[in-house]
């Protein structure tokens, strides 16, 4: 009885407008159908005062920036799940964070240095490759606001370029990794986390840390924790086991109602 009254409570909650394409009948933000697991990408690749971008969706008042994890646009997940901001109503754009050399396809595969590769894309190389993004949905694109979507790596910057001046008006990252406590305090819009069960990146210690710092900022604010999931599974969930794709779909429609709500 219990599950049935919040099934209903959700969809009813869900039902509001959205940007551009949707209308509040028409496109609930809990259809799933929007949403591509896989397939093949739809957006396309354009280069921006050096940074190449990955762009989909249609033109839109508030615009999504999409903040991958260390697999980049290169790996499909990112580009599919842009591809489903796109569809939600919003333009998208992701940033290429690691100018085409992203992590391989495992990160613990033999040779393969994590911390090398970490100070390799500190702030000082990844926030003017954020930046040159922003400033092509401000000043090319036009839009009016950017709500900043981030996963592990670049859950981090979504924080950072919530800031004061930094250009983004509203933040949602899941699994944030490397995200400091002066980063969560300096934000001046609104940030919405997704947090996985098992994280070494993001322990439950840590993540109590950030309800805390959050709850400082004075700001809107929320955290989630989905069951059966770990590290990555905004983008890279299993999605044959249904803890996991609730998991990733239900963050992904925590991120659009956050866009929708607070940009
Ligand atoms: C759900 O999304 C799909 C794909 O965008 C669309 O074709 C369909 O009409 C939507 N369903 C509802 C009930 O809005
Ligand atoms: C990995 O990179 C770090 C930083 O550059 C270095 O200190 C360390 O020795 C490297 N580890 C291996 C196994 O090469
Ligand atoms: C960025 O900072 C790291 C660590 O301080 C440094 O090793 C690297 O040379 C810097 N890169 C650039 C492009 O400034
Ligand atoms: C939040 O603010 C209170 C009151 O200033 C302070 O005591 C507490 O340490 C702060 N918490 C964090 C996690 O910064
Ligand atoms: C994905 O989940 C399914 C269902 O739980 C499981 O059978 C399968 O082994 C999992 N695949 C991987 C690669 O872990």
């Amino acid at each position: 009885m219990r599950a049935f009254a919040s099934t209903v409570a959700l969809w009813g909650l869900t039902l509001v407008a959205s940007a551009a394409k949707c209308s509040a009948e028409s496109c609930p933000v809990a259809n799933t159908s929007i949403i591509a697991h896989d397939g093949t990408p739809v957006g396309t690749e354009e280069v921006h005062d050096g940074v190449n971008l990955y762009i989909t969706g249609e033109k839109s008042d508030t615009a999504v920036l999409y903040l991958t994890d260390v697999f980049g646009i290169q790996l499909a997940q990112n580009k599919l799940l842009a591809d489903s901001f796109g569809r939600a109503g919003f333009l998208t754009v992701a940033p290429d964070m690691f100018n085409g050399t992203p992590a391989p396809g495992d990160i613990n595969v033999p040779g393969f240095n994590t911390t090398a590769f970490v100070n390799a894309h500190g702030p000082n190389v990844t926030d003017p490759i954020v930046a040159t993004a922003i400033k092509y949905l401000r000043e090319t694109v036009g839009v009016k606001k950017i709500a900043v979507t981030g996963y592990c790596f670049g859950g981090r910057y979504a924080f950072r370029f919530v800031a004061p001046g930094k250009g983004a008006d509203v933040a949602f990252a899941a699994h944030p990794s490397l995200l400091t406590d002066d980063e969560i305090l300096a934000i001046a819009g609104p940030a919405s986390v997704a947090a996985a069960e098992t994280d070494s990146a993001m322990p439950p210690e840590r993540r109590h840390q950030i309800e805390a710092l959050l709850l400082n900022t004075t700001l809107p604010y929320s955290v989630a924790l989905y069951s059966g999931t770990s590290h990555g599974f905004g983008v890279r969930a299993n999605v044959s086991d249904p803890e996991q794709k609730y998991g990733k779909e239900s963050a992904f429609f925590d991120a659009v109602r956050w866009f929708t709500t607070w940009a």
